[in-house]
């Protein structure tokens, strides 16, 4: 830190000029991202509520409420209004909090999770934390995962099975009512991670483009981690960890004497917690209702349509899977995708690269524009790409 005191100018002349460095969702060709451009009110709600601490609701209980309201808006989307849990950092801090109410819950000493392959690395994270084995399930064709194999390695050191609805490489959702079925026979805990379906399947399933089940309607499911900071179109950091009831979340709950005279029950990873982030999700879903993240769910699908009829055209293309949501994945055979992934990021396009494939998340900030430019750009490069080898 230096000695002396900046003006205002000179401080926000040198921020300016290291922002200008990053990537625009408005602007820029960005295809990777799973997080948007957050809606205006979310923006200015959370403004109001910079020095919010959701770790003293003694202090706070207006942000508190706030909080407790959002999370049972986020519970009716996914078909329990009577949901609890907590507005947290994002979709990693809320699978992590999951699984650590199963383990408190288990009087057991049960330690295995069973979790398909297409699970996001945030479950490495917590198992190392929470030191349990993960067992990965293998999918079937569909990306999917392999209920049958699931039901089979079941034994008498499963604590939980995770379901993804939505998942992080193709958007494709696992058979929650098999999981669901398993979970209730074997007496083991549930867990879906629907962050980024969560905010897309309620309005496909509004608009008659899904039809399965993904959330509490599925008797079996415990918690589902769902999150504001990527479809929500709220601002980071906005995770969301929902329990079918209180006394799930009441596993992990603690009081310290010095916080609220020791009344104040933390059943979060953190104590100090920003509120900000609970006052922009409230922000966000009272402004644009079901009916606007309706609006917005379809116009991105919409789009990944456009794009999936595009791709489709282009000799040397090959589509993985036909989208469920607004996530598409290819490869382009006999090329390696790494060296695709880095000639188009020459054209200023950012992809995801994963080992079985190239992915694009079509966002609410891939505009039509972008739709048409890319597959373009995609053909010239693989006809490029071809030349050369
Ligand atoms: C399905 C899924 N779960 C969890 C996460 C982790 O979320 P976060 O990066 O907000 O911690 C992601 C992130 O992409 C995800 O796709």
């Amino acid at each position: 830190m230096d000695e002396h005191s900046l003006s205002d100018a000179a401080v926000f002349k040198a921020l300016k000029k290291l922002l200008s460095r990053d990537a625009q969702y408005s602007s820029d060709g960005i295809l990777c991202s799973m997080c948007s451009e957050p809606l205006d009110a979310a923006r200015k709600a959370y403004s109001l509520a910079l020095e919010k601490n959701l770790g003293d609701e003694s202090l706070f209980p207006g942000t508190a409420q706030i909080e407790q309201e959002a999370v049972s808006m986020l519970g009716s989307l996914l078909s329990n209004a009577e949901a609890k849990g907590h507005i947290i950092s994002g979709g990693t801090e809320a699978n992590i909090t999951a699984l650590w109410v199963a383990r408190s819950l288990d009087k057991k000493g049960r330690r295995e999770v069973l979790l398909p392959e297409s699970t996001h690395f945030s479950f490495e994270t917590a198992a190392n934390l929470l030191e349990l084995k993960l067992v990965k399930i293998p999918l079937t064709s569909n990306f999917t995962v392999d209920a049958s194999k699931m039901r089979k390695k079941i034994g008498g050191n499963t604590l939980a099975v995770i379901g993804v609805a939505g998942s992080t490489g193709l958007g494709t959702v696992d058979p929650i009512t098999e999981l669901s079925d398993i979970a209730l026979e074997h007496d083991v805990y549930l867990h879906i991670d629907a962050a980024f379906g969560g905010f897309v399947l309620p309005f496909l399933e509004d608009l008659g483009l899904y039809k399965g089940v993904f959330d509490f309607k599925a008797p079996g499911v415990k918690s589902i981690t769902v999150d504001p900071h990527k479809m929500g179109l709220c601002p980071l950091p906005a995770g969301g960890i929902l329990f079918r009831d209180q006394s799930l979340l009441s596993a992990i709950s603690r009081s310290v004497l010095y916080i609220g005279k020791g009344r104040t029950k933390f059943t979060t990873i953190t104590g100090t917690r920003p509120g900000a982030p609970a006052v922009a999700v409230w922000a966000a879903l009272k402004r644009l209702g079901r009916s606007g993240y309706r609006q917005i769910v379809k116009q991105c699908i919409e789009n990944t349509s456009i794009l999936v009829g595009d791709l489709r055209q282009i000799d040397g293309v090959h589509l993985l899977a036909e989208p469920t949501m607004n996530i598409v994945g290819f490869t382009c055979p006999g090329l390696d995708n790494s060296i695709v992934v880095d000639a188009l990021a020459k054209k200023g396009w950012a992809l995801s690269l994963f080992p079985t494939h190239i992915r694009v998340v079509v966002m609410p900030h891939t505009e039509a524009k972008y739709l048409k430019a890319f597959p373009a750009d995609l053909k010239t490069v693989l006809a490029q790409l071809k030349e050369r080898a």
